[in-house]
C-alpha cells in the first residue's frame, strides 16, 4: 500500500538515540503527531553509521513502534545527516537557462537548487541541499525573491551543503534495510533550526549550536538564510567517555552519573560530596570526589567551547561577544555549560527547546529532540520550496518511484 502523501514520517538518527515522529498534514502549515518512538542508538560514532546491520536494526524498531501506533502505512522518511565529512560552499552561479522570457517564473525558482547542485557536482560527494540566499538581477544585488520580476541576466549566491558519497551511501543502505525509503536528507543542525530559531533570530543572525551525543553540529543564520554550516566530533559521548576512562568505570555507570550530578562548575555542587563507581570488568566498587569529577567534564567542555569559538571565527565573527547563540541538543542540559559560554564567548546565549512547537507531545519538548522536530517541520514547511534538492541521490529510487513502497511494512501494518 502507497503511503498517504499527507503521512509524514521523519526519522532522526542519532549517536545516542533513534527518534521516529509519524505525522499528518492537517492543511497548511497544521500538522498532528499521530506517534513517536525512541529507541537508544547502536552502530554510529560521531554521527556517521559503523555499523550498517546494527543501525538497520534500531530504525526498524523506532520506525515500527511508531507506525504500529500511527495505524499508519509508512514506506518513506525524512533523515538527518551529520558528521565531519559534511562540507559546504557559498557560490555564485550565473543561471543562463533563467528567464529566458526576461521574467522569472515559478519554474525557473523551482530549477535553481538541482541546477546549482549539478554545477557543485565532484566526485565522492553528494549534494544535500543548495539554498539559495541572494538573487543578483541585472547586476543589482539584495533580491531574496525574484519571482515575476523583470531581468536579462540571473546571478545567484547558494549555500550549497555537501556530503561524502561513501557515508551517504551507509546512511541510505540503512534506512532502506530498515524496510524505509530516504525521501530526503537534511543537514541536522539545519533541521534543529526549524524547531528552536525564531524568525528573528535568523534575520538578525545567529549561531545555532546542536550539542549531541556524538557531535556538535553548528549552523550560522544571517539575513534569514544559512551562512556557514560545520561539525565538530565531540558531543555527550566524549564527556562520558572521559568519566569512563578516568575512572576506570563502565560507560552506563559514567553516564548516569553524569546525568544525576554531572557540572561543568565544581562551586556548584551540593551537598553530595562522593560517588560510588563500579570499577569496570570487576565486583569492587570505587569512591569519586564529584568536585573532581567536575573538574573533568569543564575541561572537555572548555575545549568544546574553544573548538566553537574558532568556528564562529571561521564563519565570519570578528567579535564573538557580539554573536547570539542558541544551543540545543542533548547536551546542552549539561549544568554549568550554558553558563560558561555566556562568561567565555557571549552573553547573547540561550537553550533552545522545540517547546513552541504546536501540537508537539510534551516528552519531545526538550532539546534533545530539536533535530527529531525540526526534520519534521522541515518536511511539512519545505517540501517543494526552493533549496529542495532530490538529496537521497537513491538512483534506484529515481528509476522506480514506488520502490520504497516497503514490503515489511505493508505486511507489518496493511491499511
Ligand atoms: N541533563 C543532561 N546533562 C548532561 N548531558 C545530557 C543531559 N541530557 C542528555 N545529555 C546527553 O546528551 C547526549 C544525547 O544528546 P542527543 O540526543 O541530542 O544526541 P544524538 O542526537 O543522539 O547524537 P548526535 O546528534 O550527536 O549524533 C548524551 O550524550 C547524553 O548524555
Ligand atoms: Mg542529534
Amino acid at each position: 500500500m502507497i503511503q498517504d502523501p499527507n503521512i509524514i514520517m521523519a526519522i532522526d538518527v542519532g549517536t545516542s538515540k533513534v527518534c521516529t515522529i509519524i505525522a499528518r498534514r492537517e492543511g497548511g502549515r497544521r500538522f498532528s503527531v499521530l506517534s513517536h518512538s525512541v529507541v537508544p542508538s547502536q552502530g554510529l560514532q560521531k554521527g556517521i553509521v559503523t555499523d550498517i546491520s546494527a543501525t538497520q536494526s534500531v530504525i526498524r524498531e523506532s520506525a515500527t513502534q511508531a507506525a504500529r501506533q500511527a495505524r499508519a502505512t509508512v514506506n518513506e522518511a525524512y533523515v538527518g545527516v551529520t558528521g565531519s565529512h559534511v562540507n559546504f560552499e557559498n557560490r555564485l552561479d550565473k543561471l543562463d537557462w533563467a528567464a529566458k522570457r526576461g521574467v522569472i517564473t515559478p519554474a525557473d525558482i523551482r530549477r535553481v537548487p538541482t541546477s546549482v547542485a549539478a554545477a557543485s557536482a565532484e566526485p565522492g560527494r553528494k549534494v544535500l541541499h543548495a539554498l539559495p540566499r541572494n538573487y543578483i538581477l541585472d547586476g543589482q544585488s539584495g533580491i531574496r525573491n525574484p519571482l515575476g520580476m523583470h531581468t536579462s541576466q540571473v546571478k545567484v549566491e547558494t549555500h550549497v551543503v555537501t556530503a561524502a558519497a561513501m557515508f551517504i551511501d551507509k546512511l541510505n543502505q540503512a534506512v532502506r534495510q530498515a524496510g524505509v525509503s530516504v525521501r530526503e536528507l537534511v543537514l541536522e543542525p539545519i533541521a534543529s533550526a526549524e524547531a528552536v530559531l525564531t524568525v528573528e533570530e535568523r534575520e538578525s543572525g545567529v549561531a545555532l549550536v546542536d550539542i549531541g551525543g556524538g557531535t556538535t553540529d553548528m549552523v550560522v543564520y544571517r539575513q534569514g538564510t544559512v551562512l556557514y554550516n560545520a561539525a565538530l566530533p565531540i558531543g555527550g559521548f566524549q564527556f562520558t567517555n572521559d568519566i569512563c576512562l578516568t575512572y576506570d568505570t563502565t560507560y552506563e555507570a559514567a553516564e548516569a552519573v553524569k546525568l544525576e550530578h554531572g557540572t561543568t562548575d565544581p562551586a556548584s555542587l551540593g551537598a553530595i560530596a562522593d560517588v560510588s563507581l563500579p570499577l569496570a570488568g570487576r565486583v569492587s566498587n570505587r569512591t569519586v570526589a564529584l568536585r573532581d569529577l567536575s573538574q573533568l567534564l569543564r575541561e572537555r567542555a572548555q575545549e568544546l567551547v574553544r573548538l566553537i569559538r574558532i568556528k564562529l571565527t571561521e564563519s565570519g565573527y570578528t567579535e564573538a561577544s557580539e554573536v547570539r547563540l542558541v544551543l540545543t541538543g542533548g547536551s546542552a542540559s549539561l549544568p554549568g555549560l550554558e553558563d560558561m559560554i555566556r562568561r567565555t564567548i557571549t552573553r547573547h546565549v540561550r537553550i533552545g527547546s522545540p517547546d513552541d512547537v504546536p501540537g508537539i507531545p510534551d516528552e519531545l519538548r526538550s532539546p534533545m529532540f530539536a533535530t527529531s522536530v525540526g526534520l519534521l517541520l522541515w518536511a511539512i514547511d519545505r517540501q517543494g520550496a526552493p533549496g529542495h534538492v532530490n538529496h537521497s541521490n537513491n538512483h534506484e529510487a529515481e528509476e522506480q518511484p514506488n520502490r520504497g513502497v516497503s514490503r515489511f511494512f505493508k505486511k507489518m501494518f496493511p491499511r
